[in-house]
């Protein structure tokens, strides 16, 4: 999705916008509908041809009000539009898609094992494989930031879970198809057989991976699951398979589009950028405001739970609400001149990793992910420039980039690391097809 600025004088008609469309996030700007949204209709009822409807939630207050009471706005019919009129197998049994009590069992032993703490050991191997995807940057050469990206939190999630590095690429794959089945660059024949495939061979790789280890000898994140224990009892296969593709789903499909998005961000405000390298301890907050900016995770959606009243607009038992978390992070009362890209931007309480009960739980891994990643580019590059078409995700759900070629001027004293690297294996890139 195109992350403009919008003008003020776009006209626009609330009675016909369609913030479904897919295609829309791939040539089109939705940044104008929610801005008028979010001024005229914060909480907007749209009706599709085939008689499906939503409520299109686009304030900040309002967003967090939906994603943080399950009591009135459940996850466990699905938390993503693509389920619209359907209902989530996955309900109760996988984390993201369950309320408590259930989600706060299988919650909170996988908060510790993904802590801060638990995860800061994997720092220099997070480090090794930024400057592996970096490399090509060094000897001049035009790197797709975007190709490039999509193998990065595959390579530390598939290593966290235990999966074998033979089945990276093909994973990275399926989770993109998964999310973004109407893109021409994922889909492999009808976006509805696109996304069941995806799914099938997901769950099937999972299933057999699971069946195939014991909890005994693992000591990583699968391993970690056949071992835990929800009210007594430990978690049947479906729920295991559920939780591991609800992991990598979490990892692959935003991390790369946080990098390419807050990349691209520093191509375009090439002042902010040189304010960052002249003081990489601003690196933290230029990630908050990355996160913020790229939102790549653009929606959640929930189901009310009974009638109720949102922002002073009725909601009827059963009705979907999709919280758009990047019109969230432009509200214009929460953020001071939310369409400007702030390295250093105090306060910066962006909703990029949700809000309440089902915030990320990967957030301290994508954190610690991403300071190491821009620590490296800050150390070693001097400008970025794009060098080619920028191409956007045709999804609903992830706001993504899939083509972002870049050069780059390098830092005197980064060259001589990033050359170091190249001499470290080829390059980390995981082509679309
Ligand atoms: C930049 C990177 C990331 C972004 C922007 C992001 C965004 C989000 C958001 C907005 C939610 C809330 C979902 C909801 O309210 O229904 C969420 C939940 C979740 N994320 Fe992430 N995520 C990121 C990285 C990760 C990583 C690295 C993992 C895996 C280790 C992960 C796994 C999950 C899981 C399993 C949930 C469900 C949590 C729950 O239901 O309690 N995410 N993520």
């Amino acid at each position: 999705m195109r992350l403009s600025v919008p003008s003020g004088q776009e006209s626009v008609d609330l009675a016909t916008v369609d913030l479904f469309d897919p295609g829309l996030y791939a040539s089109g700007d939705p940044h104008p509908i929610w801005t008028a949204m979010r001024e005229r209709s914060p909480v907007h009822r749209q009706t599709m041809p085939d008689g499906r409807s939503f409520w299109s939630v686009t304030t900040y207050d309002e967003v967090n009000e939906v994603l943080r009471d399950h009591t009135r706005f459940t996850s466990q019919r699905g938390t993503l539009l693509s389920i619209l009129g359907g209902t989530d197998p996955a309900g109760g049994k996988m984390m993201a898609a369950s309320d408590p009590p259930v989600h706060t069992a299988m919650r909170e032993p996988l908060m510790k094992v993904l802590s801060h703490r638990s995860l800061k050991g994997r720092m220099p191997e997070i480090r090794r494989l930024a400057r592996r995807m970096l490399a090509p940057l060094a000897d001049g050469g035009e790197l797709d930031l975007a190709a490039a990206g999509a193998g990065f939190p595959m390579a530390f999630t598939g290593a966290l879970m235990g999966l074998p590095e033979p089945d990276w690429p093909r994973l990275t794959r399926l989770t993109t198809m998964a999310i973004a089945a109407d893109d021409p660059s994922f889909r492999e024949g009808s976006s509805r057989g696109t996304l069941v495939a995806a799914h099938h061979e997901l769950f099937d790789y999972f299933a057999r991976h699971v069946r195939a280890v014991t909890a005994d000898d693992r000591d990583d994140l699968v391993g970690f699951l056949l071992r835990m224990e929800v009210s007594g009892r430990p978690l049947e296969l479906d729920e295991i398979v559920y939780n591991c593709y609800s992991l990598l789903l979490g990892a692959n499909v935003t991390t790369p589009h946080a990098i390419a998005g807050t990349v691209l961000a520093f191509a375009e405000n090439p002042g902010e950028y040189r304010r960052l390298t002249a003081d990489p301890a601003l690196v933290p907050s230029a990630v908050e405001e990355g996160l913020r900016w790229s939102s790549p995770a653009n929606h959640f959606l929930r189901h009310a739970v009974h009638d109720t009243v949102l922002g002073g607009t009725p909601i009827a038992e059963g009705e979907a609400l999709v919280a758009w978390l990047g019109s969230a992070n432009r509200d214009e009362r929460i953020f001071e001149d939310p369409f400007r890209f702030d390295v250093g931007r105090t306060p910066n309480r962006h909703v990029a990793f949700g809000f309440g009960p089902h915030y990320c739980v990967g957030a301290p891994l994508a954190r610690i992910a991403l300071r190491v990643f821009f620590e490296e580019v800050v150390a070693g590059v001097a400008e970025f420039r794009i060098a080619g078409p920028v191409e956007h995700l045709a999804s609903n759900f992830v706001a993504g980039i899939k083509r972002l070629p870049v050069t780059a001027d390098l830092r005197e004293s980064g060259a001589g690391d990033l050359a170091d690297a190249l001499s470290t294996g080829g390059p980390l890139t995981f082509p679309a097809s």
